[in-house]
Parts: C-alpha cells; structure tokens; sequence
C-alpha cells in the first residue's frame, strides 16, 4: 500500500553520495524532502536536481534537508553529479541515495509498474519534524517537478504547524491566510491581532502571523 498524508515515513538505511547514512538521523528534529528520479544521466532528472541544488539556500532557510534518490548505483550518481554542476551551474549539495537494491523504492512506492517496472517514477514526499508525510507528489518521468511549488507547500505547511492558518487557492508568501475553521471568530480575534476579516462565518482570512 502507498504511503498517505499522516502515515509515519518510514527510516531506512542507504549508501548515498555523502557516505552512508539513517535517514531519521540525517532528518533530525527538522524538515525533509526525499524525492526520487527515474534515472541518472536523462535531461529531466538533470534540470530538476540542478534546481533543487539551487534553491539549497531556500530549503536550508526553511529548515528542510532534502535527499534525492533513485536506483542507479553509486559511481554512476558520482559520474552524473559532475554532470549536473557543469551544465546547471550549480553546485550538487544534497545526498542521492544509490538504491541498487530499491529498498527506498519499495519502502515509499516509488516503483509504479505500469509507467516503469524498472525506474521510480518521479515522487516527492515531505515529512515533518514528527516524522509524519506531510505531502505526496507523483509526477511522470516526462514532467519536470516544480521546487518553488515545492517551497510554496513547505511554506503552508509551516505556517499551518507553527499558527492553526491555512492558505487559499495559489497562495504566495505574504499574503493573507485562511483561520482555520476549528478555530471560532472570538478566538481568532484574540489569536491574531493583526485582524480578521470574516467575508462568511466559515470565511475567514488574516494577514500572514509570521510576517
Ligand atoms: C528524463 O529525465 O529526461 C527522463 C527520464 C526517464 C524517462 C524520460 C525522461
């Protein structure tokens, strides 16, 4: 069965481009994002790592380590890595995780076998600092995944973590959020001084708390 929203991520153990490593240690107490791509040395898989090491900074900031993983084994990510930092300007910071066995890949489904019995298909998971999956993506291997998209759903996430708001449709950093309809309008007005504007009862928007 595949993994869902609230499902505790699985830990696992992987030999990955930074050395072996557990991945609930190499999480820690903060954020994760484990994505995996069909295959090393492809030109999707090379523009969407070399984004991802470009918004190093961003997740980091965000306090989100990310790990990439897919079934080709090491010196082949070694090869690849190069690759990706010559062609993409960047510099590969995040481990891959060489899952020859397709441990990883089996653990969080990463194999759909009627698009690949071989390759995982382009699956995103973020976990939080709980350790619960907190978001899945399943992209085919022909589309590129979207990493601002990405740290726009870290960012709600967050927010709904830190502050009981949630965002609307096509949300940015900034804009006003949604109080959450477990939360009543008297307390609300307490919770967030900033102010509610109640366009409904179950309506409700204030300005975004941590900004
Ligand atoms: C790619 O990364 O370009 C790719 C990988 C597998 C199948 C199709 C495209």
């Amino acid at each position: 069965m595949s993994l869902r929203l609230g499902d505790t991520a699985p830990n696992f153990k992987a030999t990955t481009t930074a050395g072996n490593i557990d991945f609930y240690e190499y999480l820690g107490t903060g954020w994760g994002v484990l994505f995996s791509h069909p295959a090393d040395y492809t030109p999707v898989c090379t523009t969407e790592l070399g984004k991802t090491a470009l918004l190093q900074d961003e997740f980091a900031k965000r306090n989100v380590k990310v790990l990439a993983v897919s079934v080709d084994p090491l010196d082949k990510h070694l090869g690849w890595v190069k690759d990706i930092n010559e062609t993409q300007h960047v510099t590969v910071g995040f481990p891959i995780i060489a899952d020859s066995d397709k441990t990883v890949a089996n653990l969080y489904g990463m194999i759909h076998p009627n698009a690949s019995e071989t390759f995982t298909v382009r699956s995103l998971f973020v976990i939080g600092p709980d350790k619960k999956v907190k978001l899945t993506i399943t992209y085919p291997a022909s589309t590129g995944r979207n990493f601002i998209e990405v740290l726009r759903v870290i960012d709600s996430l967050q927010l709904t973590a830190n502050f009981s708001v949630a965002t609307p449709a096509d949300w940015k950093e900034g804009e006003d959020v949604i109080v959450v309809p477990a939360v009543s309008t008297e307390d609300a007005i307490k919770k967030f001084p900033k102010g509610v504007k109640v366009v409904k009862p179950y309506l409700r928007y204030t300005p975004q708390p941590n900004k």
